[in-house]
């Protein structure tokens, strides 16, 4: 069978390579520490089960209707972005999405044509680059500066329109680079796409999830950026509902229009009982997002002391999300390897630890170590790294 070129030219997710390759190596026994989750270890809060349960029982079983999201969680998300983001939608500019996966992928369908071009700041969310090649799309990939923690300067984003820029993508705080644009560099950005006719899509997954004195501020806030703005957002990480697969959008109605035509005619949208208990989510007291955040930090703190101590590494403090990202090229030619792939493969199989290259977000200096793991298991990574890399 012929696979066509459009899937031929996809490349298959790292993150879940890795995870791949070091639950192999668990099944033979070996302990392996894992660093490659892109998922909380908590789980899912009790009363967001309960909701579901509850609607189980109470015959939401059936197809969602409207297929792009029930009326009540979408006014349960307009309350959310009201209330943690300042941003005023009507539901009629909301969709819900099978994960936000699915979000991003619809609106990159819906938007592009062939040859539109993407501007993706580099380190990136894996999915960006394969799903603007899905929707036959050009990748524009600019790469941020370790010096400026990874985030691009107005004046990369300046030089990388063109006039068949359509859409920005910005990712804060960031999968994988643990940063998060400060309100200024936002203003900033939003200062250079204010002459373009660029389209933002803002990946806000982990606004909840931010440490120390961070503050995060919505892109649809900033003046005259609302009308060009998709907002993304799930329960996924901000609940811990990686596996409930809900995710939602809001931005100018006759995109998210569009959206829920290819959702209804591919999906169909996610489960009914799913959505009674992400809308339960977001209406129930906050606290156990707190919890998390609080924990995340702690780890944060950690782990980037401890990794900012091995020989040859250097990491920029994680202000947002879950990940470290460690500039590793110091150590390569000590250890005889050529890049993150090499890198990973060799404290995967020498030291049984499992990290994401970061040629898969298009840095191949770095690693991505995520800290959606317990301190123990923590500890014991780096310490097999510390040995491996001789402190
Ligand atoms: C930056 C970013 N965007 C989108 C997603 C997709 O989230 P979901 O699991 O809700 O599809 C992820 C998940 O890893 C992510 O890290």
């Amino acid at each position: 069978m012929q696979i066509s070129e459009r899937v031929k030219a996809l490349a298959e997710s790292a993150t879940l390579a890795v995870s791949a390759k070091a639950a192999a190596m668990k099944a033979e026994g070996i302990d392996v520490v894992s660093f490659g989750a892109g998922e909380p270890d908590f789980d899912t809060p009790e009363h967001i089960k309960q909701a579901a349960k509850d609607a189980l029982d109470a015959g939401q079983t059936k197809y969602a209707k409207p297929a792009h999201g029930i009326p009540p969680l979408k006014e349960a998300i307009c309350e959310k972005f009201e209330r943690d983001n300042g941003l005023s939608y009507e539901p009629s500019q909301v969709i819900v999405t099978v994960g936000g996966k699915e979000a991003l992928h619809l609106a990159f369908q819906a938007l592009l044509d062939p040859g539109d071009e993407v501007i993706v700041p580099a380190p990136y969310w894996v999915s960006y680059p394969e799903q603007v090649k899905l929707a036959q799309g050009k990748n524009v990939i600019v790469v941020g500066d370790e010096r400026n923690d990874y985030k691009l300067t107005p004046d990369q984003i300046e030089k990388a329109l063109t006039n068949r820029s359509k859409v920005f993508v910005l990712n804060s705080p960031s999968n994988p680079g643990g940063f998060t644009y400060s309100p200024a560099e936002l203003a900033a950005t939003a200062d250079v796409l204010r002459n373009s006719d660029v389209i933002v899509f803002s990946d806000e997954m982990y606004d909840r999830l931010i440490y120390d004195d961070t503050r995060f501020v919505s892109f649809a806030t900033l003046p005259g950026m609302y009308e060009r703005t998709i907002t993304f957002n799930a329960g996924s990480k901000t609940f811990s509902m990686t596996g409930w697969r809900i995710g939602y959008a809001a931005g100018p109605e006759p995109v998210i229009k569009a959206m829920a035509k290819i959702l209804s005619q591919t999906t169909s949208g996610t489960t009914t009982f799913g959505q009674a208990a992400l809308g339960a989510a977001l209406r129930a007291d906050q606290a156990c997002v707190e919890q998390m955040r609080q924990e995340f930090q702690r780890r944060a703190h950690h782990m980037h002391s401890r990794l900012n101590a091995l020989p040859g590494v250097s990491c920029v403090k994680p202000t947002g999300a879950f990940y470290a990202f460690p500039n590793v090229s110091g150590t390569y030619s000590k250890l005889g390897v050529n890049g993150s792939v090499e890198f990973s493969a060799k404290v995967l199989e020498e030291g049984h630890v499992a990290v994401v290259p970061g040629v898969a977000f298009g840095c191949d200096s770095n690693v991505r170590l995520s800290f959606a793991t317990s301190m123990q298991q923590i500890d014991k990574g780096l310490d097999r790294l510390e040995k491996l890399l001789g402190a």
